[in-house]
């Protein structure tokens, strides 16, 4: 075995996800010239060089990317045996992290307030991002769990489907095809859209079912959170397809309302996921189990008095 000590790996830990000593130095609360030291007795130890230096910056070496996803790996098994220990103590302390699509900032808060109450004493980190982003995300196991609606298909992972993601056609309250009944897709030709990022899951599955019916739309603007989106339907800056989850916030008779065109609500579910062979920690396992238990209730609660129940 390496005669390395979990300190020498901490702080190369550190340094090698900052790309950076001095970052390193600061974030543990030592001199830049430990970190250098601890780093040198560490990369003879091992006996291969851990970075390289190229003009100022700092790269890992592949001794060095595989030392770091070594180091990942034990400290994450480090920190699920404390949460362990904790829990055989009654403490229900640690750390949950979650990576979720920014639709679900909708309702994943409030099923995290619920989960919160019997568990007080965790820390919890939310990325709320798009599919393109968690997908890299999941692939660097940054989090323990994620929720989602497109599953990566180049990853193992274990999921559960708990709540249907239907996406919707959204227009302003006035907008012509307002109360009409079974619109045609069709009728969408050339209408003025407003559209997701690339590297969105509802970009992507609205330009599938738009592409299988031949149908352009007018691409007026591209905005990266579905608020803004909602902002500019309102706006008169044209429609959009948005999660019904979206319209949580939305009085039934507000500015915004849903189009009854054919082919829509486009079915989606969300999935809770982690990746396959990752050992949940207390807290994970313990959020996975409420989650599937109590998010359509949550939800179901939270939608009440809004458009998004009536739509
Ligand atoms: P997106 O996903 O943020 O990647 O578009 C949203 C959704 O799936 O509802």
């Amino acid at each position: 075995m390496i005669p390395a000590t979990l300190h020498q790996l901490k702080v190369f830990e550190t340094a090698a996800r900052h790309g950076s000593f001095t970052k390193a130095a600061a974030e543990l609360s030592i001199t830049q010239p430990t970190v250098s030291g601890q780093i040198k007795q560490l990369t003879q130890t091992i006996g291969m060089p851990l970075f390289e230096h190229i003009g100022r910056k700092l790269y890992l070496t592949e001794a060095g990317t595989e030392l770091l996803s070594t180091c990942q790996n034990v400290f994450e098994q480090l920190d699920n045996f404390e949460m362990k220990l904790a829990a055989l103590q009654g403490a229900k302390r640690g750390q949950l992290r979650l990576g979720v699509i920014t639709t679900t900032k909708y309702f994943v808060p409030r099923i995290l307030g619920e989960f919160c109450q019997s568990y007080p004493n965790i820390d919890v980190s939310l990325q709320v991002i798009n599919h393109q982003k968690l997908h890299d995300r999941m692939a660097d196991n940054k989090d323990d769990l994620y929720i989602l609606s497109n599953l990566p298909g180049d990853l193992e992972v274990h999921s559960e489907a708990f709540l249907d993601n239907p996406l919707v056609v959204v227009a302003r309250a006035d907008h012509p095809l307002a109360n009409k009944k079974n619109i045609p897709i069709a009728a969408l030709e050339g209408v003025d859209f407003i559209s997701r990022e690339m590297g969105s899951g509802t970009r992507r599955a609205v330009e599938k079912l738009f592409g299988e019916n031949d149908v352009s739309v007018q691409v007026r603007l591209e905005l990266g959170s579905n608020e803004a989106i909602k902002q500019a339907i309102a706006g008169g800056l044209g429609i959009s397809v948005l999660s019904r989850h979206t319209l949580i916030t939305e009085p039934p008779n507000g500015e915004l309302t849903v189009l009854d065109v054919k082919h829509f609500p486009i079915k989606r579910e969300w999935y809770v996921a982690h990746l396959a062979g990752k050992q949940l920690s207390v807290i994970a396992a313990a959020f996975l189990e409420f989650m599937l238990k109590s998010s359509q209730t949550t939800i179901e609660n939270s939608s009440r008095r809004s458009l998004a129940l009536q739509a």
